[in-house]
């Protein structure tokens, strides 16, 4: 008991330097053996990393490397990038999720070229300004492309210094973050910024993982803590999660001759910005009559619901989607309406160049298929 107490105060001191080189040296050393060829670490382009940084956040590697090497190829540059209709820009990420990614992006690349005369700026406070620059992105960003030593804390990072400074506390718990965040800046101090950070992050993905962790294999396992004291199973606590939220949605499928009606969403909240086949939520179980009056509403014009063609269900990380399709038709058909951006009368193919989500190109397969357009 007393031991334990002594080491959780010990841990909350400032490490010293000679503990900071016996992580530093071996995991560097352990980088430049173990790294993965990933494409994103062959470049020094910093719009190249920034946008690696960006799609990693909360999408897997296998997964970005395609849409990386994609979207570059469609936006080579900062300035491409900024020149871009958002539209172009969606449809590009269309499949990775978290679309604000994407709008931040968009903005911050014409930010780029207003304020910075197309170049990033090079150090972290000042990539701060940037939309959709939190901490971590201007760490990771100044670190990796200019090699400022700015540190950054993700979710592999902060597992890794939990368990090596036996960090205690939950994930969110504010003196638990403020304390990664100094070890984390203690530890990028010195040669090498970009690499010491992909290291912890490298580490935390391969060997210091969240389930059996391959302490065997660390680099760094006799500096740690946890491992000192038999704690790595216990470091850190899981996070508590929330049930994904279930989400209804009725949507319009209002042909005309070889056209469907689409709306643009508004800026904010789920799937906001993209295209969509006009939809609003209504309870799981509500009636036809009730969705085609939420709709009328929405649209500004009354429709009449004709027929249900069926769901769409989507699992999202935060919410259980159901789509429910609804073909409908009314005598004015609108050119504008009171809850969306913008509407539009297109083909499907036509729609393809929206921006829209997976869930909604979905919807609209499973409405072609359901014989809408049919004549
Ligand atoms: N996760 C996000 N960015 C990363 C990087 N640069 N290296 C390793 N893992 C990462």
């Amino acid at each position: 008991m007393r031991k334990r107490a002594s080491s959780a105060l010990a841990s909350q001191a400032a490490p010293d330097t000679g503990r900071l080189a016996s992580i530093r040296g071996p995991l560097l050393a352990w980088y430049d053996r173990e790294r993965r060829d990933l494409p994103w670490r062959r470049t020094k382009d910093p719009y190249a990393i920034w946008l690696s940084e960006v799609m990693l956040q909360q999408t897997q590697v296998a997964t970005v490397i395609p849409y990386w090497e994609r979207f570059l190829a469609r936006f080579p540059t900062v300035e491409a990038l900024a020149r871009a209709p958002l539209d172009d820009v969606l449809s590009a990420w269309r499949g990775l999720g978290y679309y604000s990614r994407a709008r931040n992006l968009h903005r911050a690349a014409q930010e780029v070229v207003a304020r910075f005369g197309g170049r990033l700026p090079s150090t972290a406070e000042a990539l701060l300004t940037l939309p959709g620059f939190g901490r971590y992105t201007s760490g990771a960003v100044a670190s990796i492309a200019f090699g400022e030593e700015a540190p950054l804390v993700d979710g592999n990072v902060a597992r890794v210094l939990s368990r090596l400074f036996e960090v205690e506390g939950v994930p969110g718990d504010r003196a638990r973050e403020a304390r990664l965040w100094e070890l984390a800046g203690a530890l990028v101090r010195g040669e090498r910024p970009g690499d010491l950070n992909q290291a912890l992050m490298e580490h935390g993905a391969t060997v210091c993982r969240p389930e059996s962790p391959l302490c065997l294999l660390c680099p760094v396992r006799t500096a740690c803590l946890a491992f000192q004291h038999g704690r790595v199973d216990e470091l850190p606590p899981a996070k508590v999660r929330a049930a994904p939220k279930l989400l209804t949605l009725a949507l319009a499928v209002w042909p005309h001759e070889d056209t469907l009606l689409f709306a643009r969403r508004a800026e904010k909240g789920l799937f906001g910005g993209l295209w969509e086949l006009p939809a609003v939520e209504v309870e799981p179980d509500a009636p036809e009559a009730t969705a085609a009056t939420r709709l009328s509403e929405a649209l500004g014009v009354p429709v009449t619901a004709k027929a249900e063609l069926g769901t769409v269900q989507r699992q999202l990380t935060h919410r259980t989607l159901t789509l429910r399709l609804l073909r409908v038709t009314g005598r004015q058909r609108p050119s504008r309406a009171p809850a969306f951006h913008e509407v539009r009368w297109c083909t499907p193919a036509q729609a393809e160049g929206l921006g829209m989500s997976t869930a909604m190109q979905r919807a609209l397969e499973a409405a072609v298929k359901a014989g809408v357009l049919d004549r």
